[in-house]
């Protein structure tokens, strides 16, 4: 039995942690749930935004399931998710973006963004300074860009894929993306040589671009922490829209899965998430978990239901809301597993 640390914390958040519940008890997977909060409702029980139980509880599991939270326009605010990030050192954030029907997708994407998840502008210290300027200190350091490099080969490795990207912004940030640029071509070699995978190099600018014009130029892409951010979401859009984006952000001991997502206030309460995204983040802790049959079950069945345009949600303009969406789905799981 695998212990899951669930956080489904607010907006659609709860909305689409049940929904991919839903399938996930369907599926009969040996899973055994604690739920706990994080954020604000935790700094108005406890004045902190992530309490030292939780903290344990998520280490301790084999894997966190985590829905979304609205970010307070408190300043003293610290996200308890890049807490968790840090914490627990999950320094690999892997965003697959495909398109499950070219009906709704603005290009026929198929790739995977892998994120350096501890560093960069993330937590960065700002400081106002006398003449209204704020200086932002940006980290980057060898050790981290290694390790999210030698991740991205070895995840193409392992999922077949052929091409790694390093996507970065070494023409103005000389020092510090020139030497992610450097330790990634060291890496490379290895994998061309033994692996017969592909390398090349695109600044972040044009990788914006060629990610409209030319997706198939992009198989796995690894870049640093913003970058990564921004690109994913630009990803999400070209394949119908955030709620399509499942994650999952990787330590050495732990995991957490995630859709990229936030809480979106615009739709919360109205039964009109789109739960993809939640759900193939399930698939992927499926994975983590050694389980790829039931997440291939998952993954080849919410292709099946996107093909119908009568099962699409509303955010591709179908009519599908939240709740229904999830009953045929798992519909098709149970005729799919039935067949197999
Ligand atoms: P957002 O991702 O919540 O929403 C952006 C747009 O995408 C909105 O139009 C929303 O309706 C749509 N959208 C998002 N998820 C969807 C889904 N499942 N189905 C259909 N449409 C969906 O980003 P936004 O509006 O910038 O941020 C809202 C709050 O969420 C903020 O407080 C932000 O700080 C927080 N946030 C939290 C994240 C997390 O918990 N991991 C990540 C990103 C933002
Ligand atoms: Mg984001």
């Amino acid at each position: 039995m695998h212990r899951i640390c669930v956080i489904p914390g607010d907006g659609v958040g709860p909305e689409v942690i049940a929904s991919a519940r839903a399938v996930l008890d369907n599926l009969d997977v040996p899973l055994r749930y604690e739920e706990t909060v994080v954020g604000t409702p935790s700094f108005e029980k406890y004045g902190v935004y992530i309490t030292k139980e939780t903290l344990s509880l998520a280490t301790e599991s084999d894997a966190i399931f985590f829905g979304a939270l609205t970010t307070p326009k408190r300043r003293d605010y610290v996200s308890p998710l890049l807490l968790l990030r840090w914490n627990l050192e999950l320094y690999a954030n892997v965003r697959p973006s495909f398109c499950l029907n070219p009906a709704f997708c603005l290009v026929p994407l198929d790739i995977v963004i892998v994120r350096e998840n501890t560093e960069g502008l993330y937590g960065a210290a700002e400081r106002e300074l006398e003449n209204n300027a704020v200086l932002t200190e940006r980290i980057v350091s060898e050790a981290a860009c290694q390790r999210i490099i030698d991740f991205a080969f070895d995840y193409a490795k392992k999922n077949n894929r052929g091409k790694v990207t390093c996507v970065h912004k070494a023409n103005v940030l000389r020092t510090s993306d020139e030497m992610f640029k450097k330790l990634f071509y060291g890496t490379a070699v290895n994998y061309a040589f033994y692996n017969k995978i592909r390398s090349d190099d695109v600044l972040v600018d044009a990788a914006a671009m060629y990610m409209c014009r030319e997706p198939g130029r992009f198989d796995v892409i690894v870049t640093l922490n913003l970058y990564g951010d921004i690109l994913s979401d630009e990803a999400g859009g070209l394949i119908g829209g955030l709620g399509f984006c499942p994650s999952a952000n990787i330590g050495k001991k732990n995991a957490l899965f995630e859709p990229v997502h936030g809480s979106a206030p615009d739709i919360a309460g109205k039964d009109a998430a789109n739960p993809t995204g939640m759900i193939l983040s399930a698939a992927m802790m499926l994975d983590y978990l050694g389980m790829p049959e039931k997440s291939s079950l998952i993954r080849e069945s919410v292709r099946k239901c996107f093909a119908n345009k009568n099962n699409w949600t509303k955010d591709v303009g179908g009519e599908c809301g939240t709740g229904e969406f999830t009953k045929r789905l798992i519909k098709i799981i149970d005729e799919k597993a039935a067949i197999s």
